[in-house]
């Protein structure tokens, strides 16, 4: 790559607001570096006010605290980035949470109570974002919703049941926005990336949980999922933050309704 091309590739957001929730740690900080790289200017919410504060501050970002399942708090963050900005070019709708760590998860025993707050955050909390931001970004020209789904909502879950159901109402009203923007004329696009297995904190407790129900140590259950996985290894937050790039930039301005799993192959496997 000679140095014009490198020069190109590091400014494929430029002029671009991206709004990122869920940013202060995981596959969301992950993101929000890719795209601060690219030249976007990004801001990024959480419920964990310290530790997004010191992300943003370690990324050269903007940090604004924000429960993602509270319908205020988006439009005091929507409201937030308009008058800093003027714009939103880029939702992504990050935030998830895979529910109380000791709470069980089939279908048969799963409490309403962790039901209720895992489709509180990852359903309703996308629903609410982009209700929020659809108007801001079509009055700044449009731009690119992404919302983070799982494999989850591809394969059935019974370990994780509410955390799936949630997933895949994020694919059917990914579906809903891109068709309903896309005839509206808006000029936004919006489509979902699937993650299979980054090791974040997210998946560390899911991993806890699962090796203390079959007696084995966390690492020996980590290490049967990666042989599952058929491209052999586990992904990084990298490779998330690069296909959210794709979907948010220019060069997929033609996408919308879509779905890119970035699993490995684990869908194909399973
Ligand atoms: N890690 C994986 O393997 C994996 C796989 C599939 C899908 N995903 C999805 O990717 C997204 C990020 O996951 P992660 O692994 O980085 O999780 P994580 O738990 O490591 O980080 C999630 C972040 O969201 C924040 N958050 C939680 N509830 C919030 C709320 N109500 N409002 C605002 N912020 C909130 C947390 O404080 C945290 O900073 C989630 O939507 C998750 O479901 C992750």
């Amino acid at each position: 790559m000679d140095r014009m091309e490198r020069m190109e590739r590091m400014e494929r957001m430029v002029g671009k607001v991206a709004l990122v929730t869920g940013g202060a740690m995981g596959l969301g900080k992950g993101i929000a570096a890719r795209l601060a790289e690219e030249g976007a200017t990004v801001v990024i919410t959480d419920v964990n006010e310290e530790v997004g504060g010191a992300t943003a501050a370690e990324l050269e970002v903007q940090f604004l605290p924000q429960d993602v399942s509270r319908e205020e708090e988006w439009e005091r963050v929507v409201a937030e980035v308009e008058r800093r900005h003027g714009a939103l070019h880029v939702l992504v709708n990050n935030a998830g949470i895979e529910g109380h760590p000791e709470a069980p998860k089939d279908p048969e025993n799963a409490p309403l109570e962790d039901w209720n707050r895992i489709l509180a955050v990852n359903a309703t909390g996308v629903f609410l974002g982009c209700r929020q931001a659809i108007p801001l970004m079509a009055r700044s020209g449009g731009g690119s919703i992404v919302n983070l789904s799982s494999v989850a909502s591809l394969v059935p879950t019974p370990f994780i049941t509410a955390y799936g159901a949630s997933k895949a109402a994020v694919d059917h009203l990914s579906r809903s926005v891109a068709l309903h923007c896309a005839r509206s004329g808006h000029r936004i696009r919006c489509n979902t990336v699937h993650p299979g297995q980054v090791r974040t904190p997210m998946l560390e407790v899911l991993f806890e949980r699962l090796a203390a129900q079959q007696g084995v140590t966390s690492e020996a259950f980590a290490e049967g999922f990666r042989q599952g996985i058929p491209l052999g290894y586990f992904q990084e937050p990298r490779d998330i933050a690069d296909a959210v790039l794709f979907l948010a930039s220019d060069e997929s301005r033609y996408i919308t309704g879509e779905s890119i799993a970035v699993d490995g192959g684990f869908t194909l496997a399973n």
